[in-house]
């Protein structure tokens, strides 16, 4: 007998939000040893957006909600999960969820972290969507706020990041149509564990008046030119096997939707590919690397230019610490609302 269930999950309604206070690279090479044209060379980035003093992972997390809850006119108490992708949460414990779970009165979900580098957010959706498969309704937010978590004056990190917050209603496949994830393929490696992340201030290296004395407790270690080569191969590899499982051709990829890391990493990858790299989602220009948070934001701006139609096959794909990588297929059944607090 025909089952009237549609298997799978869709993505019912986005929603994002950056903070308004914006940093120009011409801002910081008034305090650091560095330039406009250096770091647009070498990244794409030309300015980002920094967390004022009053906001926080949770309060920026709770705005890109609130931007989707609206969008989709979903009430926050029939949430059953609340899962904030982070690597920089509101605190040690407890989870950055159960302070966005809270601000929307999501009373009946449960509200959990997940620490998976800038590829936690696309492993999420997997997670997501195994959650909806089975009748749960789950909103996922993607968020950093890495201003307040890095050394301003480390040039070589400090140029590369922003904050932000992207969120998608995840809804089981027969209680809505949107953009229906096909495939989600997710990998970490934890071999180079040491080689990206900020190592300082947990149970390894605990706070001591020392580390915060040498300026260790906000550093973040990199090393850039390893993690640009695998960010490339890794990405592609993640962009071959989700569109593998979808049963997806590269030539039926309407857009790319990578992780905004820097621009060059997305033209590598759209080589390596055979990507034309019109058809690759850029704006790292405006907001620089926002971590989990950056696919979602693309994901609302391209749908908000008008960029995404239906019928349109999406590729997302992210690498970061972990090292992790992941990546995810979304066929656009319909054009999904937006909510979105911008530039
Ligand atoms: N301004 C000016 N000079 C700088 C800066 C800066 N902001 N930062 C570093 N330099 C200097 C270095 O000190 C070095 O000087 P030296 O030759 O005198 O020693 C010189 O520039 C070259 O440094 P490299 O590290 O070799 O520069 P590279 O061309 O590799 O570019 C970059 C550095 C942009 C970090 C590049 O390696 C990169 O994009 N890596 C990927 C890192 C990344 O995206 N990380 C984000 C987290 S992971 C993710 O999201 C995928």
């Amino acid at each position: 007998m025909e089952s009237d269930r549609r298997a799978g999950a869709v993505i019912a309604a986005m929603g994002a939000y950056v903070p308004k206070q914006v940093v120009d690279n011409n801002a910081l090479a008034r305090t650091l040893d560095t330039s406009d044209e250096w770091i647009y060379a070498r990244t794409g980035i030309r300015r980002r957006h920094v967390a004022g003093p009053e906001e926080t992972t949770a309060t920026v997390s709770q705005r890109a909600a609130e931007e989707c809850l609206r969008a989709a006119g979903f009430p926050a108490a029939d949430l059953r999960w609340v899962l904030v992708s982070t690597d920089t949460p509101e605190m040690w414990n407890p989870a950055s969820a159960c302070f966005v779970q809270a601000g929307i009165g999501a009373t009946q979900a449960v509200a959990l972290d997940v620490t998976g580098g800038c590829s936690g957010f696309v492993a999420s959706l997997g997670m997501a969507r195994a959650l909806a498969e089975r009748g749960d309704p789950v909103l996922l937010i993607g968020c950093e706020v890495l201003s307040k978590a890095m050394d301003w004056s480390d040039r070589s990190t400090a140029v590369l990041f922003g904050d932000g917050a992207g969120a998608v209603l995840v809804l089981p496949a027969d209680a809505a149509r949107g953009l229906a994830i096909e495939a989600v393929y997710a990998r970490t490696d934890g071999r180079d564990a040491d080689i990206l992340g900020k190592p300082y201030g947990g149970t390894r290296n605990p706070i001591t008046p020392e580390l915060v004395a040498g300026g260790h407790h906000h550093r973040i270690v990199m090393n850039g030119q390893y993690v640009f080569k695998h960010a490339v191969l890794r990405m592609a590899e993640a962009a071959e096997e989700a569109l593998r499982i979808a049963g997806v051709g590269l030539e039926a990829v309407d857009w790319v939707i990578p992780h905004q890391a820097n621009q060059r990493i997305m033209d590598a990858v759209a080589d390596r590919l055979h990507v034309p790299r019109e058809k690759v989602f850029s704006n790292v220009e405006e907001y620089a690397n926002t971590g989990s948070a950056s696919i979602g934001i693309a994901l609302v701006e391209a749908i908000q230019q008008g960029l995404i139609r239906p019928g349109h096959n999406l590729l997302t794909v992210a690498f970061g610490s972990g090292f992790s990588w992941a990546g995810a297929v979304l066929r656009t059944e319909v054009v999904v609302p937006v909510g979105a607090d911008l530039v």
